[in-house]
């Protein structure tokens, strides 16, 4: 598949968009900084907290597993059995109670994500969320693939 080009200029602080890439959902969040300082938090809650398991290009690294802190360029399909997983940003909401700092729930089995696309521990999917190839041109326009 063509490499996927994408401005990002109008993405806001704390919002997700989807773009297709080979025909998987690749989504693009701007994490806050209170997102990206409650990834920090997670690292002992988390089953591979800097992603030793090759689930994104050599490039990528550290336990934000971006090129740039605020924004997060993940593959949307579950490592489990590859549901796409629902975006919830909100902190310790009722239904995924006190330890949720906000990221990716999958619907089909349960398991959860945080903001860096690192699963928690003990949950059915067994790695983190893909991370795709990609470049920033200039600013604001991301290349995907
Ligand atoms: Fe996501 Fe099973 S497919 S938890």
């Amino acid at each position: 598949g063509a490499p996927v080009t994408v401005n990002i200029s109008k993405i806001e602080p704390g919002q997700q968009i989807t773009v297709e890439w080979r025909g998987m959902p690749v989504w693009l969040i701007r994490r806050t900084d209170e997102m990206v300082g409650n990834i920090e938090k997670l690292n002992d809650k988390v089953k591979d907290p800097q992603s030793e398991a090759p689930q994104q290009p050599d490039y990528i690294d550290g336990i934000l597993r971006s090129l740039r802190p605020e924004m997060a360029v993940l593959v949307g399909l579950c490592t489990h059995l590859g549901c796409v997983p629902s975006y919830r940003p909100e902190v310790a909401p009722a239904d995924l109670g006190d330890e949720w700092l906000g990221g990716l729930f999958c619907p089909c089995h349960g398991s959860r994500y945080d903001m860096a696309g690192r699963v928690y521990t003990a949950q059915p999917a067994p790695l983190n969320l893909q991370v795709p190839p990609h470049r920033y041109d200039d600013d604001v326009t991301l290349t995907i693939g």
